[in-house]
């Protein structure tokens, strides 16, 4: 059984952007699939402006950039390793706090604990497409003077309190990337409701410049290629649809999981948008090795489910070194990152691929809850007869 894949659209459609992609010899440079796709998608979001990018690892650099953060920020170590590199690759300096263990997201009381002269910013992740504690952060971002951007990379397509994610913090990133709920091959938009803000993403985005041949100031290439936005058009087309599979995937995973001991499936916040695109599972039963072993017993079939995100960015090069002992006050991120399994989804799986799924984690952590059972009753007597 080989299951997982990403999210595609109707390729139809795709082939006749590509015609006019060839028509016109619009290749990059802010061409017509791009400033229609950055429209649809500010419209989407209800949002000013949707700046396209080559992906979202540059999208957070050019929010920083943009926001002029300096020294400190503090992010999450409990996510994808993009959200602190992007930060360190640009000379900041990421500093980890711990998340809280029913949602996964940056916990603010921790945020508020790592404060020093030195912050200027905060990084918070919306985890899985959960958002993350936005009312709070803000709080706490307010009563320091620090700059919030969201990395929003999870969480096209999700609302909080009834707004969509896009509109929160200073700017919200994205990550269009192929693995995504949405994707354009590789890709990413920064959102922001703050036109000054909007305008020096732009320029930052294009080397700088502000018109034919002024260069106002540093900058990078971030530009969308045409061919990526032309993925992303059609991609759009097909949201509702890919949320529809996400839901129904992750409803027979929670139907099926209901019989299986020590295991815990993340939901999602009800009466708001959400994208479905990860099943988080916990496992949890006292034992450090049972959740590999169930990645083991899955992978042996060819699903792809995997540890994520293990073992959190403080253990990883460079961090790991610069800040030896982080896992001190780290603990929830320690806990989550030791027992998280990400299920596959998208419009490659099938809820019968879904129940055989939960089969496979099934016999691997109900024959391990039987045998300590087994233990429990025979153990000592075992060993006297
Ligand atoms: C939480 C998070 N942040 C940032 C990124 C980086 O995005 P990209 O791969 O588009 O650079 C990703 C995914 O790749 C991610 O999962």
């Amino acid at each position: 059984m080989h299951v997982g894949g990403p999210n595609l659209g109707d390729r139809a459609a795709f082939d006749r952007y590509i015609d006019q992609i060839f028509g016109t010899r619009r290749l990059s440079n802010g061409g017509p699939l791009v400033q229609e796709l950055e429209d649809r998608i500010a419209e989407l979001l209800g949002v000013r402006h949707a700046i396209a990018v080559v992906n979202g690892t540059v999208g957070l650099q050019l929010a920083a950039r943009a926001l002029g953060l300096s020294g400190e920020v503090i992010v999450p170590s409990y996510t994808f390793v993009a959200t602190a590199h992007a930060l360190s690759w640009i000379g900041l300096t990421p500093v980890f706090a711990d998340i809280d263990d029913l949602t996964h997201t940056l916990d603010p009381l921790a945020v508020s604990r790592a404060i020093t002269p030195a912050t200027s910013g905060i990084v918070a992740v919306h985890l899985w497409g959960r958002p993350a504690a936005v009312e709070r952060l803000q709080k706490v971002a307010d009563d320091h003077g620090l700059e919030l951007v969201f990395d929003a990379a999870h969480a096209f397509g999700v609302s909080h309190n009834g707004r969509m994610i896009g509109s929160f913090g200073r700017a919200e990133v994205f990550s269009f990337h192929a693995t995504k709920f949405f994707n354009t091959f590789e890709g990413g938009a920064v959102t922001t409701d703050d036109d000054d803000l909007a305008e020096r993403l732009r320029r930052l985005r294009n080397f700088g410049f502000q018109g034919l041949d002024d260069v106002g100031g540093e900058g990078t290439n971030g530009k969308m290629p045409e061919i990526c936005a032309a993925m992303g058009l059609v991609n759009l087309d097909a949201i509702e649809s890919f949320v529809q599979t996400n839901r129904l995937i992750h409803a027979t995973y929670r139907r099926a999981l209901a019989r299986v001991p020590n295991v815990r499936l993340l939901e999602f916040p009800p009466g708001e948008a959400a994208n479905y695109q990860y099943a988080v599972l916990e496992v949890e039963d006292g034992d450090p090795q049972l959740r590999d072993r169930v990645i083991d017993a899955l992978r042996a079939e060819n699903v792809m489910a995997r540890r994520y995100f293990w073992p959190g960015c403080h253990r990883m090069a460079p961090y790991a070194d610069q800040v030896p002992g982080a896992g001190e006050w780290l603990p929830v991120t320690e806990l989550v990152a030791g027992r998280v399994i990400v299920l596959p989804t998208g419009t490659a799986m099938t809820p019968e691929r879904a129940e055989a799924v939960v089969g496979i984690v099934d016999a691997v952590v109900s024959t391990a809850a039987s045998d300590r059972r087994l233990a429990a009753l025979t153990g000592p007597q075992g060993e006297d007869s």
